[in-house]
């Protein structure tokens, strides 16, 4: 079974994709790490975008920083490059199709999961917030994390984020013809969670 989630920006996808792998027994892959780490290697190490993503490894997946609002920018920027996607789409779908023992399936949650990495997926869910509900949370998530935040900038460069990734020529942020919409504006993970899990039980009746 293979679950794809996308969704813009602080929309709840990592949550709702580690909870149901863990629900499912499934494998995860967060594929905007991927993209984090070629963007911070890339100016890190003084490299172009296209040598930092063909010569990603495990260790630059596991930097600090990654995390951060300077990453997301960066991994947005260099995930509009085709020679970027390209170079980590392989990576991507052995991911898919042979997950890590003893998981018999994965959930990969990004931006074009759905509609490039894996089209044949079992279960497709575009997961969104208004943009003001993305903002609060990715602000209190920062404020918790300690880091200082401003509301406003949180908000405004979410949306620059987002525009980015809907107007790119390459793979762009569309939710798949056979994608559900799953609006988490009004909803906690837990009630997220309920409605991801009622609608892979009636796509895969027992
Ligand atoms: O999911 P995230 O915020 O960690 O993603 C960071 C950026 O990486 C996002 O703004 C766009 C890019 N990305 C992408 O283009 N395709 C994906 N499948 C995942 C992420």
């Amino acid at each position: 079974m293979i679950i794809a989630i996308d969704g813009p920006a602080a929309a709840g996808k990592g949550t709702l994709a580690r909870s149901l792998a863990k629900r499912l027994g499934l494998a995860y892959l967060d594929t905007g790490l991927l993209y984090r780490a070629v963007g911070q290697k890339a100016q890190r190490q003084g490299l172009t975008p296209e040598e930092a993503a063909r010569s990603l490894t495990a260790a630059d997946l596991d930097q600090p920083g990654l995390r951060s609002e300077e990453a997301g920018q960066a991994a947005s920027k260099v995930a509009a490059i085709q020679e970027v996607r390209q170079a980590l789409l392989a990576f991507q779908r052995r991911f898919a199709a042979h997950p890590p023992p003893p998981a018999q399936g994965a959930v990969l949650d990004g931006r074009d999961i759905g509609t490039v990495v894996c089209p044949e997926a079992s279960v497709k869910l575009f997961v969104t917030a208004s943009a003001e509900a993305r903002a609060q949370r990715r602000h209190k998530e920062l404020r918790e994390r300690g880091e200082s935040s401003i509301y406003a900038r949180v908000l405004e460069e979410m949306r620059a984020r987002d525009a980015r990734d809907q107007e790119r020529a390459v793979a762009p942020l569309i939710p798949a013809a056979d994608a559900t919409v799953l609006d988490t504006t009004d909803l906690d993970a837990d009630q997220a969670l309920d409605v991801a899990l009622a609608l892979i039980a009636s796509k895969n009746p027992a």
